[in-house]
């Protein structure tokens, strides 16, 4: 099993070239005995076993173990491996952010794309699509690292396409918005387009509602904490190997407050019927980016 999954892993890493695999973290789920699997990996510098961490899976608390590894053998009881490719320029990485066609008109009036908190104190979103419980749940949660506050009041991006949350909204999970993918257009900026816009920002090496993700300013270790191969990957669904796949597709880069326009370089729809009405408001609002139909960034 485990030499099926380091020679799928190779084949993997030289198809995308990636030209190193030796910084990975493994985090193994103990068991009673002492024995563990892996249920997540990002690359790390390496190292020894150093640290261990607890989360909370659906209502049982799970203790992980982190091991830092050196060589090609992992110093513990394995099952399968990881690997992230290692990101040399993260500036070129793109930011997705979707939002209703609909609210697209506010934020080109205002020029800006503002945080959650600051819509709540407006009373509200126009068309809401995020679940009002994992909303509430982010005004709670405390951001650990400078500008601090909560979640909520970031203006939120994912790294990759196709979340977890928009697959939910494709089923139609979310009980208070219920008109699909369709009408969701992708705001895209990068990292590099956050830093010219001189907003702070955060970033995270996964879901922020989830205890066991960390919050980072410094982004020469975005390459090593955020899960690359995940967000290249078309499926992050959990498996028995790894249950952390979907909490570590959920990173985020968050801005705080508030993100001017002109820091976007694109938006994307979902078909040709949207990206008309796009170019028709940001035509409007005499905003000049370039609209693209971009279907396999939907479910
Ligand atoms: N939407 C995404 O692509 C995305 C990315 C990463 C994480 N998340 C997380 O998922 C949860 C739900 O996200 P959300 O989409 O509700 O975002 P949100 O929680 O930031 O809510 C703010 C809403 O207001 C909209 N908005 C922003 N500026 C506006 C303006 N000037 N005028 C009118 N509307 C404006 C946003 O597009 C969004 O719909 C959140 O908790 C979020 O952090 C979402």
């Amino acid at each position: 099993m485990e030499h099926r999954a380091l020679a799928r892993c190779h084949q993997e890493g030289q198809r995308s070239a990636v030209p190193s695999v030796a910084r990975r973290t493994l985090w193994i789920r103990k068991s009673r005995a002492g024995t563990g699997s892996v249920v997540a990996a990002g690359g790390v510098s390496p190292g020894t076993t150093t640290s261990a961490a607890v989360a909370v899976e659906g209502h049982r608390q799970v203790h992980y173990q982190k091991l830092w590894l050196t060589g090609k053998q992992p110093t513990s009881t394995t099952t399968t491996v990881v690997y992230s490719p290692l990101v040399t320029n993260v500036g070129e990485r793109e930011l997705f952010h979707f939002t209703h066609v609909r609210n697209l008109c506010d934020i080109l009036a205002e020029k800006q794309l503002v945080s959650d908190t600051v819509m709540q104190s407006r009373g509200g979103v126009l068309r809401e699509c995020g679940d009002r419980a994992v909303k509430a749940e982010r005004r709670t949660r405390r951001i650990t690292v400078p500008p601090y506050g909560c979640p909520a009041d970031y203006v939120p991006f994912y790294f990759a396409p196709r979340s977890p949350m928009l697959y939910v909204i494709s089923r139609g999970g979310v009980a208070t918005y219920q008109d699909g993918q369709p009408p969701l257009v992708y705001l895209v900026t990068s990292v590099s387009g956050v830093q010219e816009s001189h907003r702070p920002y955060v970033f995270s090496d996964g879901n922020c509602a989830s205890e066991i993700t960390r919050h980072f300013t410094d982004l020469s270790m975005m390459p090593s904490v955020v899960d690359w191969e995940i967000m290249a990957a078309p499926y992050w669904a959990n498996t028995a190997d790894d249950g952390d796949r979907m909490r570590r597709r959920m990173a985020e880069l968050l801005v705080y407050g508030h993100l001017p326009v002109t820091a976007l370089h694109e938006v994307a729809t979902y078909d040709h019927d949207h990206a008309q009405q796009v170019r028709h408001l940001l035509g409007e609002a005499g905003a000049k980016l370039p609209v693209s139909v971009r279907p396999k960034w939907y479910y």
